[in-house]
C-alpha cells in the first residue's frame, strides 16, 4: 500500500495509480457521509487536503485520471427514499482560495480570459460580487408563473432529490413570488441553512430526548430538510438565502448583483451583508470584514464567494470540471483558541480503534463553547508531544469535532510526564495493537468487548443499515447490558427467548412490542448490499457495500469469495483487489474480516 503522506513528486506510476484509486473510493466514501448521511468523519479542511492531493496527482499522471473519479464527481448520488430530480443545469460547486495571493491569481486569470475587452478598455474594473458562504446545502428551487413548484437538493450535482413538500413548510422560501417583472419560468439557487441557536435548541431538545445530537448547524439543515416526513420538516427552523440562477426563461437582469436585487423584491431573503466590489483589494477588505464579524453572526459560515458581476462575462468565462470559472471561494482558517488539557481519555469505536479525546477546560472558539477535542491517535500525541495538564491551542474547522492543534510550551508545569498511550483497551482489557504500517491502535476483542458490541449492534440496526425501527441506541445498550442481546442473531430470537423479560420492561408497551417484533420480522430478508454494510467492516461503507453486492450477487457466493481471498495468490484475491474503487487496504480488511471464525458464525 501506498504511503498516503508520500509526497506526489515521488510517486511511482503505480503508486499514482493505486492513490488514485485509494482516494477515489476515500473521497466518495465521504461524500457519502456529508451529502447523505449529514454525518461526517473528517473536517472540511481534511477533506480539502484529500481533493487536493487528488488534484496534484492527476496534474502529474493524466494518464491516470479515473473516469468516475472525485475530480469529475460533485458530491454524492442521491439516496434512495426520495424521487430524483436531473437539474436542467448542473448545480456547481466552487473551487477554493485559501490566501490573498489565490484570490489574486483568481482575478488575473479572469482578467486574461477576458482579455480583448480589458485591452481595449483600460479603464475596465473587474466587478465581482462578495458574499458570505453559508454552511448550509444548496437547493434549487422552480417557480413557474410566480408559483413555487418544485425544490430539489444538489445531489451529485446532476442530479438530486425531489424535496418540494419539505421547501414549501421553509419559512424563507415563497410559495408565491411577489412584486413583477420574474419569468414565467424562474429557477433560484440558494442555501437552505438553520441559525445557530436554532440548532442549539434542537440539540438541546434532541439530548433530551435520548436521540443524537447533529455535529453542527449544516448537518442539522440538511438533515431536516432530508425528512421523508415534511410534518418533521416544519418544525426545525430552516432558513434560505437565494444567490444563483439556474433554468429560466426571461431575464433575471443583466449583472450577479441586479439579480439579486431582484430576487429581493420577488419576495426572497438575499444576505444583506453581500456586497458589490470593484476589484480584488474590495473583496480582501471585505473578507477581512466578515471574517472580524464572523462569531457574531447568527449562522454559520466558512469563507466568503466572489462572483463576476457580469452575466456576459461568466457565459464567456464557463466552467471547467466542475466549479464556474467566474467565481471562487475564500475559505476562512479554522477558527483558534487557547485552553488547558486537563486529562486524556480513550474511546473505544465500533471498530474497536482507540480514539484518544482531549476533556478541556470548557473555551469559546469561534461563538460555540469547546470542552472535547480530538488528539487523533498515538503518533499525533507523541508528535505534538501533548500532555495532560498542558495548555493547548484548539481549533474548529466549521465541522466535526475540535482538534488539538499545538501545545504552549511555555506554559507546560514543571512535573509534567510524557503520555503513554495505554496498550490495552481500557473497556475490556483486551490486548491493543497496531498492525504495521496502521496509524490506529485497536482492541483485539472483537465481539467480546463491551465497547466495540454495541457500537457494532446500534450500527447494524441503524437506519441505512438492518433499519430496525423501535430498536433505539438506548434499547440497545440496555439489552446488551441485561445479556438479551449480546450479537445479532439475538434480534431476531428476542420475541421467542425473551417476550416475558421484554414485557416487564419499563418503556415496552405491549403495542411497542408488537411494532418491534413486526419490524424485526420484515427484516428478515435484507439487500445485500445493506447486509454487507450492517457487519460494519472496517473501511465497508455504504459505496462499497454496493460494489460487493453488484459484484457478487448472493450472500453465499460473496462469504465463499470472501474466504478464499485469504490466499493473496489466488484467484478470489484477485478478483476483489480488481474491484474498481475497493483497492488493497479494503480488501485486507474485509478478508480480515472473515479470518475471525466468530464473525462467521455470527
Ligand atoms: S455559488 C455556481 N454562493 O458553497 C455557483 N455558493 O462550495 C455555485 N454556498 O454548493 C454556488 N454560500 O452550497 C454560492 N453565497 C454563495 C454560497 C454558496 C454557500 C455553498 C453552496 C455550494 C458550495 C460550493
Amino acid at each position: 500500500m501506498v504511503d498516503a503522506e508520500k509526497p506526489v513528486e515521488a510517486l511511482t506510476l503505480e503508486e499514482a495509480a493505486d492513490e488514485l484509486r485509494r482516494l477515489a473510493a476515500t473521497i466518495a466514501h465521504h461524500d457519502v457521509l456529508y451529502h447523505q448521511n449529514d454525518a461526517p468523519e473528517i473536517s472540511d479542511a481534511d477533506y480539502d487536503a484529500l481533493r487536493l492531493r487528488n488534484k496534484a496527482i492527476e496534474q502529474r499522471f493524466p494518464e491516470l485520471v479515473l473516469t468516475d473519479g472525485p475530480s469529475t464527481r460533485v458530491g454524492a448520488a442521491p439516496s434512495a427514499g426520495f424521487a430524483k430530480v436531473t437539474h436542467s443545469r448542473p448545480m456547481l460547486s466552487l473551487d477554493n482560495a485559501f490566501t490573498d495571493e489565490d484570490v489574486r491569481e483568481f482575478c488575473r486569470s479572469v482578467r486574461n480570459y477576458l482579455k480583448r475587452d480589458f485591452d481595449a478598455d483600460p479603464a475596465l474594473t473587474l466587478d465581482l460580487v462578495a458574499e458570505p458562504k453559508i454552511d448550509g446545502l444548496s437547493c434549487a428551487l422552480r417557480y413557474e408563473h410566480g408559483r413555487f413548484v418544485q425544490g430539489a437538493t444538489r445531489g451529485d450535482g446532476t442530479t438530486g432529490e425531489d424535496v418540494t413538500a419539505n421547501c414549501r413548510t421553509v419559512a424563507g422560501i415563497p410559495l408565491h413570488l411577489t412584486g413583477s417583472g420574474y419569468p414565467a419560468l424562474l429557477e433560484v439557487r440558494g442555501e437552505v441553512y438553520m441559525a445557530r441557536d436554532a440548532f442549539f435548541k434542537l440539540n438541546q431538545e434532541r439530548s433530551a430526548a435520548g436521540e443524537p445530537v447533529f455535529a453542527n448547524p449544516r448537518n442539522a439543515a440538511a438533515g431536516s430538510l432530508r425528512q421523508l416526513d415534511p410534518a418533521i420538516t416544519a418544525k426545525r427552523p430552516l432558513a434560505f438565502f437565494a444567490y444563483a440562477i439556474g433554468e429560466t426563461d426571461g431575464s433575471v437582469g443583466i449583472t450577479h448583483f441586479e439579480m439579486l436585487e431582484n430576487f429581493g423584491k420577488w419576495g426572497f431573503q438575499v444576505n444583506p451583508l453581500d456586497q458589490l466590489c470593484p476589484d480584488e483589494d474590495a473583496t480582501l477588505a471585505f473578507y477581512a470584514e466578515v471574517g472580524r464579524r464572523r462569531a457574531s453572526l447568527p449562522y454559520d459560515i466558512d469563507g466568503v464567494v466572489y462572483k463576476v458581476n457580469r452575466f456576459d462575462w461568466q457565459r464567456r468565462l464557463g466552467m471547467v470540471a466542475r466549479a464556474p470559472r467566474w467565481a471562487i471561494a475564500h475559505k476562512f482558517p479554522a477558527e483558534q483558541a487557547r485552553t488547558v488539557l486537563r486529562e486524556i481519555k480513550i474511546q473505544v469505536g465500533r471498530t474497536g480503534a482507540l480514539t484518544p479525546v482531549a476533556e478541556l477546560q470548557p473555551v469559546t472558539v469561534g461563538g460555540v463553547v469547546v470542552s472535547r477535542a480530538t488528539l487523533h491517535n498515538e503518533d499525533e500525541i507523541a508528535r505534538k508531544d501533548v500532555r495532560p495538564g498542558d495548555t493547548v491551542i484548539v481549533q474548529r474547522a466549521g465541522d466535526v469535532i475540535p482538534q488539538v492543534v499545538s501545545v504552549v510550551l511555555e506554559a507546560r508545569p514543571a512535573d509534567s510526564q510524557p503520555y503513554v498511550f495505554p496498550d490495552h483497551c481500557p473497556e475490556c482489557g483486551s490486548l491493543a495493537i497496531r498492525e504495521p504500517g496502521e496509524v490506529v491502535k485497536r482492541c483485539t476483542g472483537g465481539l467480546i468487548c463491551p465497547a466495540q458490541a454495541v457500537e457494532r449492534l446500534r450500527h447494524f440496526v441503524s437506519r441505512d443499515a438492518f433499519d430496525i425501527e423501535g430498536l433505539g441506541a438506548k434499547h440497545i445498550k440496555a439489552l446488551f447490558d441485561d445479556h438479551l442481546v449480546r450479537s445479532p442473531v439475538d434480534i431476531f430470537s428476542l420475541q421467542k427467548k425473551h417476550h416475558e423479560n421484554l414485557r416487564m420492561r419499563e418503556g415496552w408497551g405491549a403495542l411497542s412490542l408488537r411494532n418491534l417484533y413486526q419490524a424485526i420480522e420484515q427484516r428478515r430478508t435484507m439487500a445485500l448490499d445493506r447486509f454487507i454494510y450492517a457487519l460494519g467492516i472496517r473501511q465497508v461503507g455504504q459505496a462499497t457495500s454496493k460494489l460487493l453486492a453488484r459484484h457478487y450477487g448472493d450472500v453465499n457466493a460473496w462469504r465463499q469469495a470472501m474466504i478464499d481471498a485469504a490466499d493473496r495468490a489466488g484467484d478470489a484475491w484477485a478478483d476483489l483487489d480488481n474491484i474498481s474503487q475497493i483497492g488493497e487496504s479494503v480488501a485486507t480488511d474485509l478478508v480480515a474480516f472473515f479470518a475471525e471464525p466468530h464473525n462467521i458464525t455470527v
